[in-house]
């Protein structure tokens, strides 16, 4: 008597029914014209060379992709001028996160985050059944290296360094990262989320390869979204000593990059010079950004990334629609502040229309 029984739901892990949700940023109705500066994604679109090698990938799309992604992994390695057995590839480096937190964490671990930072963080500690403990940032927006080394415990496997943080910009200090490293025990790992690593001009920024090659607890993830203008193609990669990366490749999705992004990827890194071209362009568009909303009266963080922070609290929503009306969609995380994404000089244009007629008190 099947039907007697009253059925009882499947039940959902715990951590997971209370996942918040990733938002992503906004896009454009169907029929509607905008710019999207809600994702932090390249404005220029893939190089001609790289959409034949997307199009000629596409016609062996039957066939799975190699699984360790051997080409791309050994031009990444001469690249970077590390081993190809430090390299892991994954399916953009958001799922590689994933896959260096199931590596090392467990139900009852901690994770140190930064917060506000890149909200997948949350997300990814509690799915891999840890603890997320985060510290918030410093009043200029900054990630407070010393609280964040302050909240290790002797639960703590992971701090994650977000550098440039997303969604506020400044990148962290050699300085700092050193002490930062100096008191985290080695058998904690540091995660250096290096997202956006081709845009920083700080010299004061730390060479993650530097900090990798003198401490043995680091991970970077790098990704070829942002730069290298990939984001669709979901390619994304660790590097760390050849004994974490193993057990980060043990973890990750099988076939997790398609022979399309593994074609993609390796011709883009073919033609790494015009690509870091266009983040000059990028770059020096952020800076008439930023020097034109300081002179207008915003106070501004200084942006190491592709994007610009405006730090407008509780009125954060209200801007992303007026932007929005004026056909620039923004990323808006409510009660924090508004991303601005760095894109055509056009939407610039705009956005700078915007932030001019923004009523209300400037200061962020
Ligand atoms: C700090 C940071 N890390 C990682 C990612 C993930 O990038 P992807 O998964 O596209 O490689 C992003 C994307 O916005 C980011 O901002």
């Amino acid at each position: 008597m099947l039907d007697a029984v009253t059925p009882r739901s499947v039940p959902l892990r715990p951590a997971v029914a209370d996942l918040p949700a990733y938002v992503p940023g906004a896009r454009a109705s169907v029929g509607a014209a905008a710019w999207k500066l809600s994702s932090n994604e390249n404005p220029y679109p893939p190089l001609p060379g790289v959409v034949s090698a997307i199009a000629d990938a596409a016609a062996d799309a039957n066939r799975y992709p190699d699984m360790y992604a051997t080409e791309l992994t050994a031009a990444l390695a001469d690249a970077l001028g590390v081993r190809p057995e430090s390299v892991v590839t994954g399916c953009g480096s958001v799922a590689v996160l994933g896959h260096v937190l199931a590596a090392v964490c467990g139900a009852g671990d901690e994770v140190v985050i930064p917060w506000r930072s890149f909200e997948a963080y949350p997300i990814a500690v509690a799915v891999a059944g840890a603890t997320a403990v985060p510290v918030p940032l410093t009043d200029d927006a900054r990630l407070d290296l010393v609280a964040m080394a302050a909240a290790v415990t002797d639960r703590t496997r992971v701090v994650v360094v977000c550098t440039p943080n997303n969604p506020t910009g400044p990148a962290v200090r050699t300085a700092e990262l050193e002490t930062l490293l100096a008191s985290v025990p080695s058998d904690v790992l540091v995660v250096l989320d290096e997202a956006y690593v081709e845009f920083v001009r700080d010299p004061d920024a730390p060479d993650g390869l530097d900090v990798l090659a003198a401490h043995r607890n680091v991970v970077l993830l790098r990704t070829f979204s942002k730069a290298y203008g990939l984001a669709g193609l979901r390619v994304g990669y660790a590097v760390a000593r050849r004994r974490i990366a193993a057990g980060i490749r043990a973890t990750s999705t099988p076939f997790g990059v398609s022979h399309v992004a593994q074609r993609a990827a390796v011709v883009s890194l073919g033609a790494a010079g015009q690509l870091l071209d266009r983040v000059e362009a990028i770059v020096a568009e952020r800076t008439r950004i930023v020097d034109r909303l300081r002179t207008q009266g915003w106070s501004v963080p200084d942006s190491q990334a592709n994007f610009v922070w405006l730090g407008l609290g509780d009125r954060s929503g209200a801007f992303a629609a007026e932007a929005a009306a004026a056909g620039v969609l923004v990323r808006p995380f409510a009660g924090d502040g508004v991303r601005v994404s760095v894109g055509e000089p056009e939407a610039t244009d705009l956005l700078l229309d915007v932030t001019a007629e923004w009523s209300a008190p400037r200061s962020a």
